[in-house]
């Protein structure tokens, strides 16, 4: 088998990048070791910078989103029992939209499948070979044959634990991780939305975020022991912990519903800063992890993509090497911002075990600040829309 360009992983940067090329006439295959269901169906992030909703616009790949993503011109920042709003349109001029990432999912394996895209799910024993050569190549299984995909470029989409990082001579490798000490508790629940905006609440008994992904279903978080199980939690222990960290004085109280869903994720921030090596390129997940708090997983992702699309296209089309061999510089940019915001928000917004009562107290002269000075409010907000320096 052969092709111009083989993608490792159909998450949304895989799918993303081979939908990309397609428009630009380049070949892709995209290897994938889930099923199409489970991938249809996992529940991920939700926020969506306008960054985003524009490429997948402009891609094409939009019109579900336009109709049925929620767009937001701003969010609450709860603390001391008060809540205060970071109006983010009227701040930068942009907006976020609230879209699942599983249904971004299915529109673009929709889209490839449109195409006559090759798109192999259920694939295994995938393994790369020949990076450092022109002539790269992946091994995989799939249906019980052993196939080998000859390409002349090999990109990465396979998260965290996927084959590709691996693949990286561990000599050549730099890497830069922080494991936080607590994880978020998530639920999903039949009920309608708390609020028209997202909360972010900040409490002594932990962070907590009221999130929405319908009319009727919302998404909501609570800041937990990573270890813990979400067997210990009684569908009335949730609901006391989300009222005790995030209703507020005025009032206002989360909404409760059928919880159908729990699940327990642990947070780190984490970047591989050698994003490429010979002809294998990192993206996405592979590359770089960051804590959910600031919302930027998907989108870091989906930059990645960007850069690389257009590169990959000078390369196809004007045989330019240039902005191939700039891909790790350009992405990391970004990435690094991104991680420090991410960075930045999970320390204002969390309970921080073994922390002095004098630092827990600046994270509240913080909170203040962010929602009273038009500077710092404005400074958020641009991380947080994606519009930051660079
Ligand atoms: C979500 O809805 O899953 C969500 C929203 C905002 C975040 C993180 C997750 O910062």
């Amino acid at each position: 088998m052969h092709t111009q360009v083989g993608i490792i992983g159909a998450g949304p940067a895989g799918l993303l990048l081979s939908h990309l090329l397609h428009r630009h006439g380049i070949e892709s295959v995209v290897l994938e070791t889930r099923g199409r269901d489970q991938i249809e169906s996992t529940i991920r992030a939700g926020v969506l910078e306008q960054n985003t909703t524009d490429l997948l616009i402009e891609a094409g790949v939009g019109e579900r989103m336009k109709a049925e993503g929620a767009v937001h011109h701003g969010f609450e920042l709860a603390f001391e029992g008060k809540r205060r709003r970071i109006d983010l349109t009227a701040l930068t001029g942009h907006s976020i939209t609230v879209y699942a990432q599983h249904e971004v999912l299915k529109d673009l394996v929709a889209a490839r499948i449109a195409a006559n895209g090759s798109v192999f799910f259920n694939v295994s024993n995938t393994s790369i070979s020949g990076i450092e050569t022109d002539a790269p190549s992946i091994r995989f299984t799939h249906g019980g044959v052993e196939h080998t995909l000859h390409c002349d470029f090999v990109i990465g989409c396979d998260g965290s634990q996927g084959v590709s990082r691996a693949s990286i001579p561990s000599a050549r490798r730099r890497d830069y991780e922080c494991v936080f000490p607590f994880g978020w508790f998530g639920i999903l629940v039949e009920a309608p939305p708390t609020s028209d905006e997202l909360i972010y609440a900040r409490h002594e008994r932990g962070f907590a975020l009221v999130s929405t992904r319908s009319p009727s279903v919302q998404r909501m978080y609570f800041q937990c022991d990573p270890k813990d199980s979400t067997e210990n939690w009684s569908d009335d222990r949730i609901w006391s912990e989300l009222h005790a960290r995030v209703d507020s004085v005025d009032g206002a109280t989360v909404t409760e519903g059928r919880i159908f869903q729990k699940n327990i994720v642990g947070m780190r921030s984490y970047i591989s800063s050698t994003m490429q090596h010979g002809r294998l390129y990192l993206a996405g997940d592979a590359a770089h992890i960051v804590p959910p708090t600031g919302a930027k997983g998907l989108n870091l992702a989906v930059s990645d993509i960007r850069i690389l699309a257009k590169a990959l296209q000078a390369f196809y089309s004007e045989d330019r090497t240039d902005l191939l061999d700039a891909y790790t510089d350009t992405a990391l940019k970004r990435i690094w911002r991104a991680e420090h915001f991410s960075y930045w928000m999970t320390r204002l917004m969390h309970r921080l075990d073994g922390v002095s009562a004098f630092e827990q107290r600046l994270q509240v002269a913080e909170l203040e600040h962010v929602t009273t000075s038009h500077a710092a409010a404005l400074a958020m907000a641009e991380n947080y829309v994606g519009t930051s320096a660079v």
